[in-house]
């Protein structure tokens, strides 16, 4: 049986949580009729690759992220053998323009429809850029059994041989899975399931950018049906933070640790505003000696926490005095985790254990 998806213009429902929100929040899509013996899933389309539209299909740079949820659920009717879909165009915005404001009523508006008894499970779509951040910051802050599914495409919808319909395909099938449940926030793309936890982007133009970093992949998709490798599990160490209603999320700065790097930036980055700060460090994390001092002078002063991360993609940072490691964090999810923590409240020493958590425990004899 397939389900049938009559999208009308629910214009007057605006699906809009915060009213200080600037952003539009249009319930787009609802179905009109729906096959009762399907699960339900719900599309968050964001913008990104995934909507964009380019003047030629043979370019896939330089397209504007024009396209519709609508057309993307069009260009993939297949979804509807496996779900009834329905959704919400939440922002316009290739990813790196998603800011906290859309993270923000994303994480309400995620948070509502999986509370939904009729609802299996979520898709996210989102461009690639940042793909990894919102599905690290979904996974920590949505409390669910059920599979939230972030998806992205590198080639825009008008190019030859797009890679959005089928990963939009695979997702929503994905998210009505009962083997998909328990493992929080998932990235697909490209026919590989990581853990949000662990996907990073490892190539700027081809489809095959996502992978996951040590821990390997979840699963792989086979005719669009995901197979898992693993029974379901979450990544050691991992939480949930209950953000309910923040007012703003803290800012937490990267600093990228390099030759020559300028031990001005610790300072200058709580001047403006930081409230931690991540190094982007070197190996298994570590900083050039004058922003180390730096960083601890104004570690000392203000009591900012400071994190290390390794900005090569794989392995584990360590701490290092006041510098707390990020275990196998690269700095964009070790940002996330710091900002969850700060925004809790918590000290310095509860940050490093928040971080210590993420190591599998040693074998003690
Ligand atoms: C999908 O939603 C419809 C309408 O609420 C409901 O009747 C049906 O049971 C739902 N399907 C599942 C699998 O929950
Ligand atoms: C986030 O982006 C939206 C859409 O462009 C914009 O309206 C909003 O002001 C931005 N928020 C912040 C905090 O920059
Ligand atoms: C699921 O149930 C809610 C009420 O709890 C209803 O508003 C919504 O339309 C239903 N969803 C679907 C897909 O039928
Ligand atoms: C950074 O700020 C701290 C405390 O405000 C100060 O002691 C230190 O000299 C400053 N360091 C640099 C490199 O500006």
């Amino acid at each position: 049986m397939i389900g049938l998806l009559a999208i009308a213009s629910y214009a007057s429902s605006a699906y809009r949580l915060s009213s200080a929100s600037p952003v539009l929040w249009i319930r787009q899509g609802l179905q009109s009729s729906y096959t009762a013996s399907l699960p339900n899933v719900t599309i968050f389309a964001t913008g990104g690759t995934i909507a964009g539209e380019s003047t030629s299909s043979t370019l896939n740079s330089g397209y504007d992220v024009a396209a519709s949820m609508q057309e993307l659920v069009d260009a993939v009717p297949e979804m509807l053998q496996y779900a009834n879909v329905g959704g919400f165009q939440v922002s316009e915005v290739g990813s790196t323009n998603m800011n906290q404001t859309i993270l923000l009523e994303l994480h309400k508006a995620v948070s509502a429809e999986v509370l939904k008894s009729n609802v299996s499970g979520v898709v996210l779509t989102h461009g690639s850029d940042t793909l990894e951040e919102t599905c690290f910051f979904l996974y920590l802050t949505v409390d669910t059994e059920k599979p939230i599914v972030c998806t992205a495409a590198m080639r825009p919808s008008t190019a030859v041989s797009a890679d959005g319909p089928a990963n939009v395909l695979q997702s929503v099938v994905r998210a009505t899975a009962p083997n998909a449940r328990n493992r929080g926030a998932m990235v697909s793309l490209n026919d590989k399931i990581t853990s949000a936890v662990f996907a990073t982007k490892n190539h700027a133009n081809n489809p095959d950018t996502f992978y996951s970093t040590d821990a390997g992949a979840l699963g792989y998709y086979l005719d669009s049906i995901p197979y898992f490798y693993f029974e379901a599990a979450k990544p050691i160490g991992t939480r949930y933070f209950d953000i309910s209603d923040p007012y703003a999320l803290p800012q937490i700065d990267i600093l990228y640790s390099h030759q020559d790097m300028n031990p001005g930036l610790p300072n200058a980055s709580v001047a403006l505003g930081a409230k931690g700060l991540v190094f982007a460090g070197n190996g298994d994390g570590g900083v050039a000696d004058l922003a180390y001092y730096a960083a601890e002078s104004i570690h000392n002063a203000k009591g900012i926490s400071v994190v290390t991360s390794h900005k090569v993609p794989n392995g584990w940072a360590n701490t290092d005095g006041f510098v707390i490691g990020s275990a196998h964090l690269n700095h964009v999810k070790a940002r996330i985790l710091l900002q969850l923590a700060v925004y809790e409240g918590l000290d310095d020493e509860e940050v490093g254990a928040l971080f210590d958590a993420l190591r599998p425990n040693p074998w003690l004899i």
